[in-house]
């Protein structure tokens, strides 16, 4: 995000070895394959493979042209390479850099020549036991290659290396951080813009005699909410010439022992952990899919905060939080395991080297400064919260812990509580879990207590979603926790130490693809955009003795009317039992209504007896106990009626067999009006739902990705969730498939991904399957 008007990118072109010798340094082996960046060093398959095959030592090459001026320097920088690189100019080393998640750069100036250049670099994506977060066992995979973007900066001899920006209560702090090669002072424009409009313009001087200096301004800003993001953009200009550019935001962060305020409005924090992986190209991913990915955690999921974890994710990714609004909790990169001294040095590093990045990010609301999950070491971690602190003395640090009574050097006590087991209580009362008080926050839960796959049957895939609401009920219940960040988004492949033995972990509320399992719905609902999805399928034979006990329907509406075959059953209400959410769930737990009193003889006490039997089987099946027993007596013996009628009764109100038609409709209503609607009724026609993301993919830097989803749905749209349909996937144009083109679909859905060729035009993807024949979708490059 801080750029000045002199940037090439450099992501096109690389040639690329999935080997390294010493010699490739001078004689790059002569391959015809070109690669551009984000780049992963080897495509993997969904599931199912070998986690070392990504482990290995590769190399890069890049011819490279510059216009080289005398009074310039030019500073060479890589978002991120995983997980070591060394990296040559004209075949002599200018530096190297360990740490796949943090940015570095190189002054490379006196190694440029005015003719060709040669980029060269060598990157090691072996798990090294030196570099984060190795050592021993992690629950993700760290993939391989020069999986972010490169670029080349001419700048000044004196140059602003970061600018800190600070906004808020109507004063702007503007803190730069000088490279001066010939200290001198400088005449400067402080430009400050908003959607492009200039709004404000302010003379003064850069000194670069000092490392740094710090600029204060009182200005009246807008402030920066959920709602209303209003993003700034400050640039330093010098006869005209933008020598540096940010965006940046005014907003206050404050942490007391009741939660968290944005602009002193307590916010309840709910969201999601992210991994930034996706299938097959791991870590590479452009930033269409970056933000797509923000995107889907605010309004897919209705988010209001997304926790990095374990690592700064993607500037793209960040930049998007900003412009939407969506809160950030960003971590350091590690997990669980605490290397040697010199290992806990270089991780005190990507504090530095994180925040430095990131500072001006608006969305960033916390710094995590433990390794995740780690246990406790004072001296460690008093040394990344100083570092926190030594470039950004405002903003809370956290560290995330799993174990009670730890000690606390940061600002919040963060938590993972992993205490709800689907019959207990939600979360541990903070008092319980801390020593002293301070700010809480649960930083996770559920994930490894509950793996659910989007092709699991219903009552597993409903427990994940009833799991989900009982800790956000509890998080909203404690006054003291500030909210509670859920384990995870998405499905995310790991190592064999974890997941499902096919190197997944089925964990998200989403699966891999980012397409909702039922548990999304218990985020999405608690927001305030009008919803309501139905949790089940209602196919009694898809229950343990076909007993269907309650349907779940999340929404944020205020009642629902439900309706079966057009018979009005009746009005449900949001359930008492989730009284603490904003929108608890609306439980159906009659599906008898007032149809036995409207189409039998009974006399409404014994069709009161007759429903209150058939719900007490549907609910607790066929052992009644004595007063049921008694109420089913007396209508047998007042009405004269068999067993056998009697088992009809109940074929027909509870089992439903042999109807030639079941519709069971669901109305959501509000203010007396129905807002939405949703009809489960029997299969008559099924078909393949292709749907693109982003139908017009725009080259950025570099190129660029869509997502597109195919479902198998029936007549109204649900996914078949037990579909496995295979089909065979074609482009056209200036796109490329990523991953293979012969699939089957996983819980009746999938995720294909399209990435553009660097060429202008209209891709076309066709989507064969045997018993739908071809679908065709297009996009447009631009
Ligand atoms: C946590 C860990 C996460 C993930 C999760 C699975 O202990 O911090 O990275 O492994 O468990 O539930």
């Amino acid at each position: 995000m801080n750029q000045s008007n002199h940037r090439t990118y450099i992501n096109h072109d690389w040639h690329y070895i999935n080997d390294y010798q010493d010699r490739y340094i001078s004689a790059f082996p002569k391959t015809n394959e070109k690669v551009s960046l984000p780049h992963t060093n080897i495509e993997l398959p969904l599931n199912y493979f070998d986690e070392k095959s990504y482990q290995f030592v590769s190399a890069y090459e890049r011819k490279l042209k510059v216009e080289k001026k005398t009074d310039k320097r030019y500073i060479l920088h890589f978002e991120g390479v995983m997980a070591y690189a060394e990296v040559y100019l004209n075949q002599t080393l200018v530096g190297s850099h360990k740490g796949g998640y943090t940015p570095f750069s190189f002054d490379v100036t006196k190694y440029l020549t005015k003719e060709e250049n040669t980029i060269f670099v060598k990157v090691d994506s072996t798990e090294r036991t030196d570099i984060p977060p190795h050592g021993f066992v992690v629950d993700y995979l760290t993939y391989g290659g020069i999986y972010r973007e490169v670029y080349l900066e001419e700048v000044d001899e004196n140059f602003i290396k970061h600018g800190l920006i600070d906004a808020r209560d109507g004063q702007l702090d503007v803190r730069l951080l000088f490279n001066a090669e010939k200290p001198s002072k400088e005449e400067v424009i402080i430009i400050i813009e908003q959607d492009g409009r200039e709004i404000k313009e302010i003379d003064c001087t850069l000194d670069y005699h000092q490392n740094e200096q710090t600029l204060s301004y009182n200005i009246d800003l807008q402030t920066w909410t959920l709602d209303n993001p209003v993003l700034y953009t400050l640039k330093i200009l010098r006869q005209g010439e933008t020598i540096y550019q940010t965006n940046f935001a005014s907003r206050t962060l404050t942490w007391k022992e009741d939660g968290f305020y944005l602009n002193n409005k307590r916010i309840q924090l709910k969201g999601l952990n992210r991994h930034q992986s996706y299938p097959y190209v791991g870590y590479a991913m452009p930033s269409s899919m970056q933000k797509l990915d923000a995107d889907i955690l605010k309004y897919e999921l209705g988010c209001n905060i997304v926790r990095s974890s374990h690592y700064p994710p993607s500037k793209h990714f960040l930049d998007r939080c900003d412009e939407i609004g969506l809160l950030v909790f960003n971590e350091l990169p590690g997990w669980q395991h605490i290397g040697d001294e010199d290992w806990q040095d270089l991780s005190v590093l990507h504090v530095k080297e994180m925040i430095l990045r990131d500072y001006n990010h608006p969305s960033i609301i916390i710094w995590g400064t433990r390794i995740n999950e780690s246990k406790d070491m004072d001296s460690f971690y008093q040394r990344t919260h100083d570092m926190a602190k030594q470039y950004d003395h405002y903003r809370a640090t956290g560290g995330v812990r799993n174990f009670k009574q730890s000690s606390l050097i940061e600002d919040v006590y963060t938590y993972n509580d992993f205490v709800h087991r689907g019959n207990n209580i939600g979360l541990e009362p903070p008092k319980k879990v801390r020593k002293q008080q301070s700010p809480y926050l649960v930083t996770e839960y559920n994930g490894h207590m509950y793996p659910t796959k989007s092709f699991d049957d219903e009552a597993h895939r409903v427990s994940q979603l009833k799991r989900h609401l009982a800790v956000q009920q509890d998080a909203h219940k404690h006054q003291d926790i500030a909210g509670a960040i859920g384990w995870c988004m998405a499905d995310y492949n790991t190592h064999k130490d974890f997941g499902s033995g096919d190197k997944i972990c089925y964990h998200g509320v989403m699966d891999i693809f980012r397409i909702p399992k039922y548990a999304s719905a218990a985020y999405r609902s608690q927001s305030e955009e009008p919803y309501m999805k139905v949790a089940s399928n209602i196919q009694i034979g898809d229950f343990e003795a076909s007993e269907i006990k309650d349907v779940y329907v999340l929404t944020n509406a205020e009642y629902i009317k439900f309706y079966i075959n057009d018979d009005f059953i009746g009005d449900f209400y949001p359930s008492e039992q989730y009284i603490h959410l904003p929108h608890p769930p609306v439980i159906i737990n009659d599906f008898i209504g007032h149809l036995i009193h409207e189409h039998e003889t009974f006399s409404t006490k014994d069709a009161d007896r007759v429903k209150s039997v058939l719900l007490h089987i549907m609910h607790h099946g066929m052992k009644l106990p004595l007063k049921e027993k008694l109420k089913m007596l007396i209508v047998l013996m007042k009405y004269k009626m068999s067993i056998d009628e009697a088992a009809k009764l109940y074929e027909k109100y509870v089992g439903k067999w042999g109807m030639e038609s079941l519709e069971y409709r669901f109305e959501a209503v509000k203010n007396e009006q129905v807002i939405l609607k949703e009809i489960i009724g029997p299969l008559k026609e099924t078909s393949l739902l292709v749907e693109v993301n982003n139908h017009i993919i725009k080259e950025t830097s570099t190129y660029e990705v869509a997502r597109v989803t195919i479902k198998h749905v029936d007549q109204y749209q649900h996914i078949l969730p037990y579909s496995s349909e295979v089909i065979h996937v074609e482009v056209e144009g200036p796109i490329q498939l990523i991953g293979p083109n012969l699939l089957a679909l996983r819980g009746g859905s999938i995720g294909l991904y399209v990435k553009s060729i660097h060429q202008k035009g209209t891709g076309t993807i066709k989507i064969h399957s045997q018993r739908y024949g071809t679908k065709e979708v297009q996009l447009e490059v631009k």
